[in-house]
């Protein structure tokens, strides 16, 4: 397996995995599927605020991506970020996740950020195993904050400080 930046030509099955989660599952809580364009727009915002979007290739394939982003817009959070990993269903559980949230937290950490934040649907068992694996902790939990296919959704924050700490 293969980790790596993403680029232009990554973005279809970039789109691919992430529509899978907005139509079929609550890791996102957005129901309207997003588009090619909105893609590409999305790659080409991240890079030119520089936050990575890496991408997992296997057997020649993207099987999943991870990226960080601002966690709130003001200046105080600067060292903060707030983190997405997302892989291809047909290829769960083989590692890709794991190594790709090890990549984005190395890569957290040479651009000299301090935290990492996950927020989780609090149902959502696979990545929370998958964070505290990682050695993210549960950092509080907001209550009924969101709603997808009629119901309710708990949020759950996890976060990681990251090694050395920045004084
Ligand atoms: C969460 C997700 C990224 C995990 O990716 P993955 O490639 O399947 O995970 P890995 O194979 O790297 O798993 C690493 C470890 O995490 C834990 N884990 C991952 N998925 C798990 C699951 N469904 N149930 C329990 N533990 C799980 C296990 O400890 C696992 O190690 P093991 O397989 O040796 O037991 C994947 O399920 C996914 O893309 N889900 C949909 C999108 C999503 O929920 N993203 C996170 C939003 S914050």
């Amino acid at each position: 397996m293969l980790i790596r930046n993403a680029g232009p030509a990554d973005t279809p099955a970039i789109l691919a995995i992430y529509n899978h989660a907005v139509k079929h599952t609550t890791a996102v809580w957005n129901a309207t599927p997003a588009t090619l364009a909105d893609r590409e727009a999305w790659l080409a915002d991240k890079a030119r605020r520089g936050f990575p979007v890496l991408v997992a290739e296997k057997d020649g394939a993207v099987r999943g991506y991870a990226t960080y982003g601002e966690f709130r817009a003001f200046s105080g959070y600067a060292k903060t970020a707030e983190h997405s990993v997302y892989v291809d269903p047909a290829s769960h559980r083989q590692g890709i996740g794991k190594a790709l949230l090890e990549a984005l937290v190395a890569h957290a950490g040479r651009a000299g950020l301090h935290v990492l934040v996950a927020g989780i649907d609090a149902s959502n068992t696979g990545s929370i195993a998958l964070h505290e694996a990682l050695g993210f902790v549960v950092a509080g939990r907001l209550n009924e904050v969101g709603r997808k296919f009629d119901r309710w959704l708990d949020l759950l924050f996890l976060q990681k400080i990251l090694e050395p700490p920045l004084s």
